[in-house]
């Protein structure tokens, strides 16, 4: 099986139903069905047909990897490159699929200019023109955005919720306010999110990084700034258990403060379990199983997107390379598109329950 295409994950609900009934076995809590994605990176796009058939096939939503990050968009100052972005965005729209932007502001991936803004002025004209420019050449084609992308501390200390960024050294907690502000007024349709990592395992740090996200959330709807989802990176390290309470709760914590969560980059670090490539993607799987499992019991996603598709294609192999050498295999997809047991547990939350 190569991956449930589109139209198949729709009529598998009805067929589950069935077998629940016929087993006596206490019916599972139906649940609807979540849009799966996945993020698409340019050079690879055009370079590998497996992957642009594989993406058409596999994803109800598509994310530009980079494309509509500073780096790629301003590597000039003077002008915006929507070469990329335009690309996939125009793929996606051909297919039907809907699109998530990543991201409106982010400490990384900025063009050298960027990194050298010196007064407030400065940069919140410039963040202000690129949110207007990029959110309104996409108005009605790209529902969702990750308007802020890691603004919260690695390592939350009092008094200091948000990352040391030039976003935060030139205009303070603020910039997060900005945003958020200024994509809600180019396009008031659009779904904004706050997009993170580090919120799935247990301890003080993860605590305190959830419990920003949710003041975070607070006060901008207090201020009667649109904020409408958070969005879970999910870079899951296989060495370390999911905090399941944890998760259901600040998945149920935002639910109660009118917003949803979507999961948006997830992947599997593998890089300490032991080689056998079997008995990796059965534990990439379980944790995968474990983690979706939190999370839908503390409310409904709007989606759940890997970030890739494919064992070929990661930013795991050259950022957690194996001590073996062994490739990592974080993806649903193995290095030949073959579906691994990852892909059927997300099937299974695509196809939902009824
Ligand atoms: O496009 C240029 C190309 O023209 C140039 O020849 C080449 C060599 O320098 O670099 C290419 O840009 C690279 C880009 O990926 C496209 O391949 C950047 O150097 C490289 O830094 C960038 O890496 C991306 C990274 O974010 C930084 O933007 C990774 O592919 C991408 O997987 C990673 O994704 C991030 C999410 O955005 C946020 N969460 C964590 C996640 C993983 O780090």
């Amino acid at each position: 099986m190569t991956g449930l295409s589109r139209r198949d994950a729709l009529t598998g609900a009805a067929g589950l139903a069935a077998a629940a009934l016929a087993g006596g076995a206490a019916a599972a809590p139906s649940r609807a069905p979540i849009p799966y994605g996945s993020a698409a990176q340019i050079q690879t796009f055009r370079a590998d047909p497996r992957y642009r058939d594989a993406l058409k096939r596999l994803c109800d939503v598509i994310v530009p990897m980079n494309d509509l990050k500073w780096e790629a968009l301003r590597h000039d100052r003077a002008r915006f490159d929507f070469s990329g972005a335009d690309e996939l965005v125009d793929f996606a729209l051909k297919n039907g699929q809907a699109l998530r932007g990543h991201a409106l502001l982010w400490g990384m991936a900025l063009p050298p200019w960027a990194k050298e803004m010196a007064s407030r002025a400065e940069a919140e004209r410039e963040l202000t023109r690129h949110i207007e420019t990029v959110v309104d050449r996409y108005k009605g084609k790209i529902a969702t955005w990750d308007v802020v992308n890691e603004v919260i501390a690695f390592d939350p200390k009092p008094g200091e919720p948000y990352r040391d960024t030039i976003w935060q050294r030139l205009l303070g907690p603020g910039h997060v306010e900005i945003a958020f502000r200024t994509a809600a007024r180019v396009d008031p349709q659009a779904r904004l999110v706050l997009n993170d990592f580090n919120f799935e395992e247990a301890g003080p740090g993860v605590a305190a990084r959830r419990k920003i996200a949710l003041e975070t959330v607070r006060r901008l709807k207090d201020k009667g700034i649109p904020i409408h989802g958070v969005g879970m990176q999910a870079h899951l390290y296989a060495e370390n258990a999911i905090d399941s309470d944890g998760v259901r709760s600040f998945v149920a914590d935002l639910g109660k403060l009118g917003v949803d969560v979507e999961i948006t980059e997830l992947d599997v670090i593998d890089w300490k379990l032991p080689a056998d490539t079997a008995a990796r993607d059965r534990t990439a799987a379980s944790l995968v199983s474990t983690y979706l499992e939190a999370v839908v019991s503390g409310g409904q996603p709007k989606a759940i997107v890997t970030w890739g598709l494919t064992d070929r294609y990661s930013w795991v192999h050259d950022t957690f390379p194996r001590k073996d050498s062994a490739k990592a295999r974080p993806l649903p997809l193995d290095e030949d598109y073959r579906p691994k047991p990852m892909m059927r547990v997300l099937d299974q939350y695509r196809r939902g329950r009824s």
